[in-house]
């Protein structure tokens, strides 16, 4: 538990956890990141698949990409970062913030988790209300309606607002922790980059786990260079040895 050994002590009287979570959580479970070494953006243009333009411009592409990126992610298991996460909440009251759209926090046994960027498995029509959960694929691409219209994914693209419910929870859950953990994010999406912030106003302690340096290292009050699946486990287990 030498990762954390400074910390031991704050962390035992933390009663509100918050982990703000990117895609570098998903990685070792197999979901390539955005803007890591292999990441998603420096093999396909975001601005291509991931606005609402492109999307109207070409909703055939799009969607096999995400059909793609379904396929992927429903055959992908979390990892022992995500069930670190999971088992937490036998120790501490925890909220997950996630930018990942996978599911797999919940899939681990979370639950308490705000989908900020929406999710692969929902998707919603580009007219009328209509909006489901789909697991199994599409016969058809792009997929329609019943109203005949366009089905899109119900996720949050560049250029979109977030769902305001859910960010607007997130920020409460932000600013009354006590301690804030950015797994796996680089923190260059807003909103979501502000979260540590929101906590930094309720002088929660802020704790980066990243193999890699971030936008907010140098706001962190403990930064561990090192995976997710590597360094919750330990974290957890800080718990367990109270
Ligand atoms: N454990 C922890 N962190 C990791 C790991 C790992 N195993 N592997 C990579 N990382 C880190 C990288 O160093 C990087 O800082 O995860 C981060 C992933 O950053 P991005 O690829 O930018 O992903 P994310 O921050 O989630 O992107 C935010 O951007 O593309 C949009 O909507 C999309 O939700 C996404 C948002
Ligand atoms: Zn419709």
């Amino acid at each position: 538990m030498k990762m954390f050994e400074s910390i031991k002590d704050q962390v035992k009287n933390a009663k509100k956890i918050v982990f703000v979570t990117g895609a570098g959580i998903s990685q070792e479970s197999g979901i390539p990141t955005f803007r890591g070494k292999d990441g998603l953006w420096r093999n396909y243009d975001a601005m291509k698949l991931a606005t609402i333009d492109a999307f109207y411009d070409d909703p055939k592409l799009v969607w096999e990409w995400y059909n793609e990126r379904r396929h992927n992610i429903f055959s992908a298991n979390p990892n022992q970062g995500h069930k670190a996460i999971a088992e937490l909440e036998k120790f501490a009251d925890v909220v997950s913030l996630t930018q990942n759209i996978d599911g797999l926090h919940q899939k681990a046994g979370s639950t308490k988790v705000l989908e900020l960027h929406g999710s692969i498995v929902k998707i919603k029509c580009t007219v009328c209300d209509f909006s489901d959960e789909i697991m199994t694929d599409f016969t058809e691409n792009p997929p329609l309606c019943k109203c005949g219209s366009i089905l899109r994914p119900d996720v949050v693209w560049f250029g979109e607002s977030l769902p305001q419910d859910v960010w607007q929870e997130a920020i409460i859950h932000a600013n009354q922790c006590d301690l804030m953990i950015i797994v796996g994010t680089s923190l260059v999406v807003s909103p979501a980059n502000t979260l540590p912030i929101y906590a930094k106003q309720n002088n929660a302690m802020l704790i980066e786990i990243n193999p890699e340096n971030t936008e907010m290292s140098s706001e962190m009050d403990l930064v561990i260079r090192n995976t997710s699946a590597n360094a919750l486990p330990e974290f957890v287990s800080l718990f367990k040895n109270l």
